[in-house]
């Protein structure tokens, strides 16, 4: 899908974005896998989230008429909230999602290959949990995923016991699992994926398993387990778990922050106030508010309660006059790495240089980010470059013209959300991407009052 993006103009309004998909993976595991019934709202109908229910289904029966229902179910609202039309009330209504589990202890080997289309966070995290189940699985996906390294997760879960064979380190991967004893690892990348990927395997091994990150990365797995009763203790980088099996929970997933940044930078690059509801608050998701605040963007947050250990509430942002430059340090990158692309388009906007330090992981998300970010940014009129592994963003605006999303959602709505600030419009090639993460986005945007239109199907 291609759409035209004309600048200008004000945003207006109060909004939701749909569920945050990294912490509806973790949380359909854990009700997949609990003992009894889980009750999960506001599952983003997003297609990494129905990835991860499809495959769950073929591993789990007692849980499988709900994932399978709800993984193939087409009914979301215009903004992307997986929803059902209620005869009753005339109107569309959240759907519950209820999971039945039999505990880990009730999982079967799957008829068939797991597909986990575009979603590395499926894959990594499947994987450990299939490495403690005393059967044989296959995670597969689309070719974006079969180009991204698996020997990541592949080698800690193999030093655990596991039988673990990757396709030149990518997936296919074979998994026979089971038997599986606790480890002290230390990941040479940061990473939530084979964090979270150990941890969950560690809830079924014997004695204890640790995790040491380089820096911190997202934390939803380890404030998961803790809610739901589970053994995680944290000791500033390193992570400890023991086997623990839960019961079922109730929770409503919290709006995703990272789809949520999109906005705000929609927002900043329009001078408009915007308030978003019910968005997911944990630190260590909203670290690029910090470094929006140093491109000039002010923004407050207010927690108002707690969902199985997340923090949730309102993200207010001011009117913005004007972007500055800014440097990302290395240190802070795993913070805000699902936010680059949308930092980069904003600090093409910006008057000077900003910095991103420490970029290279970028190279193995959905696409390599760090040249299609680049070669966005230099397409639309504006300067970048890579230097090893940083990338440089010159300031000084964009001109318009044609951005290419490569299949990848984050660059899609990256370069739609910069055509609000440039000089011409900017058309975006491969929007329907958004749908990976944020299915809803064009008609949020337009429903904001941006000048979003499809210009060809
Ligand atoms: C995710 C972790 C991040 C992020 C991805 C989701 C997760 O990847 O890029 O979109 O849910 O754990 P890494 O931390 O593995 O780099």
């Amino acid at each position: 899908m291609r759409v035209r993006i004309t600048p200008g103009g004000r945003l207006e309004g109060r909004v939701r974005v749909p569920g945050d998909k990294s912490i509806a993976h973790r949380w359909l595991i854990l009700a997949a896998t609990a003992r009894g019934t889980s009750a999960l709202v506001e599952v983003p109908a997003s297609l990494d989230v129905r990835s991860t229910a499809a495959a769950l289904a073929a591993v789990s029966p007692k849980a499988r008429p709900a994932l399978q229902a709800w993984a193939s179910n087409d009914a979301a609202d215009a903004e992307g909230h997986s929803s059902t039309w209620n005869v009753r009330v005339g109107e569309w209504v959240p759907t519950p999602l209820e999971v039945e589990g039999e505990g880990r202890s009730g999982l079967v080997e799957p008829s068939h290959d797991l597909d986990c289309g575009n979603s590395g966070t499926s894959t990594r995290l499947l994987a450990g949990l299939l490495a403690a189940s005393p059967f044989l699985t296959v995670l597969t996906g689309d070719d974006s995923l079969r180009f991204r390294p698996m020997e990541r997760v592949a080698a800690p879960l193999r030093a655990m016991g596991a039988v673990v064979e990757t396709t030149d380190g990518h997936a296919p991967i074979a998994i026979a699992g089971g038997g599986l004893h606790g480890i002290d690892h230390h990941t040479a990348v940061p990473t939530a994926q084979v964090k979270s990927a150990v941890l969950l395997a560690g809830l079924d091994a014997d004695g204890i398993t640790t995790v040491t990150e380089p820096a911190a990365t997202r934390d939803h797995t380890e404030r998961a387990i803790r809610a739901l009763g589970g053994p995680v203790e944290v000791d500033g980088s390193t992570v400890r778990v023991e086997r623990f099996q839960h019961e079922g929970f109730a929770g409503t997933v919290p709006g995703d922050p990272s789809s949520a940044a999109f906005l705000v930078a929609a927002a900043a690059l329009t001078g408009s106030e915007l308030t978003i509801d019910a968005v997911g608050l944990n630190p260590s998701r909203i670290h690029y508010l910090e470094v929006m605040e140093r491109f000039g963007i002010h923004a407050e947050v207010r927690v108002d309660h707690v969902e199985v250990g997340e923090p949730v509430g309102e993200l207010w942002v001011a009117p913005c006059d004007g972007i500055s430059p800014t440097r990302i340090e290395a240190s802070e990158l795993p913070l805000v790495i699902d936010e680059v692309p949308v930092l980069a388009l904003l600090a093409s906007h910006a008057g000077g240089d900003s910095w991103f330090l420490g970029a290279g992981e970028l190279r193995v998300k959905e696409s390599d980010r760090m040249t299609g970010v680049a070669d966005g940014i230099i397409a639309l009129g504006g300067h970048a470059a890579v230097e090893g592994d940083d990338l440089v963003v010159a300031g000084g605006g964009l001109e318009g013209g044609l951005g290419d999303a490569r299949g990848d959602h984050r660059m899609a709505m990256a370069f739609a959300v910069a055509g609000l600030a440039a000089q011409r419009p900017i058309e975006v090639d491969g929007m329907e991407a958004a749908d990976v993460s944020f299915p809803g986005f064009v008609s949020t945007l337009s429903g904001l009052g941006a000048s979003i239109e499809v210009v060809s199907a």
